[in-house]
């Protein structure tokens, strides 16, 4: 089947069974192996990608029910190359990541918080989190990531992926 998709802002098309999960459309078909693939059951949370703006573990879905669906990957988060977003930004500061195995998911899942909720608490950023397994444990560091990223949005008026009118116009 012909299923097509706008990947990380651009159209992209794979010809593929019905029965490919979109992790397995974004890694093998696309070639956009930052997307990780855990338990493939949707159990640890480390395929979390954007679907439509909203944090879905990609490993639970078929790639055909994405059909005309705007993805975004970890690929895709950074505003430019060699740049990272605020969340990213966050994580590095805070330490947030050790092996990095979780990481692309659990940042997902922070933007699909941060994209409707700019001012979350700390029990709001576990309950956006809790779905994601990070068998390094550095659960602390992650939340405070995601709060700091938070305050830093907040500081700037934006929500994850926006770019100031400013800079839109340099
Ligand atoms: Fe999808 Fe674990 S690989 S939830
Ligand atoms: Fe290693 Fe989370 S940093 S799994």
């Amino acid at each position: 089947m012909k299923v097509e998709l706008t990947v990380n802002g651009q159209p992209r098309v794979a010809d593929l069974e019905p029965r490919v999960t979109l992790l397995d459309c974004l890694r093998d078909h696309l070639d956009l192996k930052g997307t990780r693939a855990g338990c493939e059951h949707g159990v640890c949370g480390a395929c979390t990608v954007l679907v439509d703006g909203v944090a879905v573990r990609s490993c639970l879905m078929l790639a055909v029910q994405s059909d005309g669906l705007d993805i975004r990957t970890i690929e895709g988060i950074a505003p430019t190359p060699g740049e990272l977003d605020v969340v990213q930004d966050a994580f590095c500061e805070t330490h947030g990541l050790q092996c990095g195995y979780c990481t692309a998911g659990m940042i997902a899942a922070a933007h699909g918080l941060l994209r409707h909720n700019i001012d979350p608490t700390e029990e709001d950023v576990r309950e956006a989190i809790s779905g994601n397994i990070c068998r390094c444990t550095g659960y602390g560091q992650i939340i405070e990531a995601v709060l700091l990223a938070a305050e830093r949005l907040r500081g700037r008026n934006l929500r994850p992926g926006e770019t100031p009118v400013t800079e839109a116009a340099e």
